[in-house]
């Protein structure tokens, strides 16, 4: 069997969920709002970030579909703040390569949100130098669905219906899955991100807040990510107890035959 690869240094994928925002201004006697707006600052830095570290891949998520049951108010700012936000940096990202990517039921959006998603989506097609995908209106568990809804439709038989069928309708079919997920503000889960493509990923959990992540913070996800070694359900490179149950113990033990 070929051995399992050690966890490369810098991850090809890099996912990550934007907790803190709203922590990130109270904590300065400031409206939530505020702390989106330095939320796109700090996406900015970490896109360049990314950028400079020769990570082809980075995957955020922007608006959840639990989003929705935030106050009416905040939502429609976080809305507002998306198409400002595009207009304000979409020339520079198409300059320095970047391809945005959106992911996420947009059927359900407004139709300036979906113009301006679809736009910067247009804009950046030929860039291959990161792949931003902007994961909006989006949930893992909706993308499973999604998927087997496609596969149902295109008329693949149950029979042949395997995980590489179904990955080809994944939302994300077109990137490889996530190395490093990172999650900043504290809070210790998935909150329905990425959850078929996250199967092996390496998890970071930082209490840093949105709007301080940079490349400082970066580098210490990359850095606990470099020192783990990914076995994917293997028994790791170093073989360490294969064999060997407990001290000096043996497979042939727990047979019932003896050695
Ligand atoms: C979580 O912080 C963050 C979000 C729900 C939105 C993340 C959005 C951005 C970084 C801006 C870019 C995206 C758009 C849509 C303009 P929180 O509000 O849950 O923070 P809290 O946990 O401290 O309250």
């Amino acid at each position: 069997m070929a051995k399992s690869p050690a966890a490369d240094t810098v991850p090809r994928h890099v996912a990550i969920v934007m907790d803190g925002n709203g922590r990130w201004a109270r904590k300065r006697f400031m409206p939530r709002g505020i702390g989106h707006k330095a939320g796109v600052d700090a996406l900015v830095k970490t896109v360049q970030a990314v950028s400079d570290r020769g990570i082809g891949y980075l995957t955020v998520f922007a608006f959840s579909s639990e989003n929705w049951k935030r106050p009416e108010e905040e939502v429609s700012g976080l809305m507002s703040l998306l198409i400002v936000a595009l207009s304000k940096h979409l020339t520079k990202l198409k300059s320095d390569g970047v391809r945005i990517r959106i992911v996420g039921d947009l059927a359900n959006v407004s139709e300036k949100v979906r113009n301006a998603l679809l736009q910067a989506q247009d804009e950046t097609v030929h860039n291959s130098r990161v792949v931003l995908t902007v994961a909006f209106n989006y949930g893992g568990r909706w993308d499973i669905v999604q998927a087997c809804r496609q596969a149902i439709e295109a008329g693949v038989p149950a029979s042949e219906l395997d995980e590489a069928a179904l990955s080809r309708f994944m939302a994300m079919n077109y990137a490889p899955d996530p190395d490093l997920f990172i999650r900043t503000g504290g809070e210790v889960r998935l909150s329905n991100f990425l959850l078929w493509q996250s199967a092996y990923a390496e998890f970071y959990f930082t209490d840093c807040l949105w709007p301080d992540f940079d490349g400082v913070e970066l580098d210490k996800a990359i850095a606990s990510y470099a020192q783990r070694e990914r076995r994917f359900g293997d028994v790791g490179a170093s073989g360490e107890g294969v064999g060997a149950i407990g001290s000096g113990g043996s497979w042939d033990e727990f047979s019932g035959e003896g050695a």
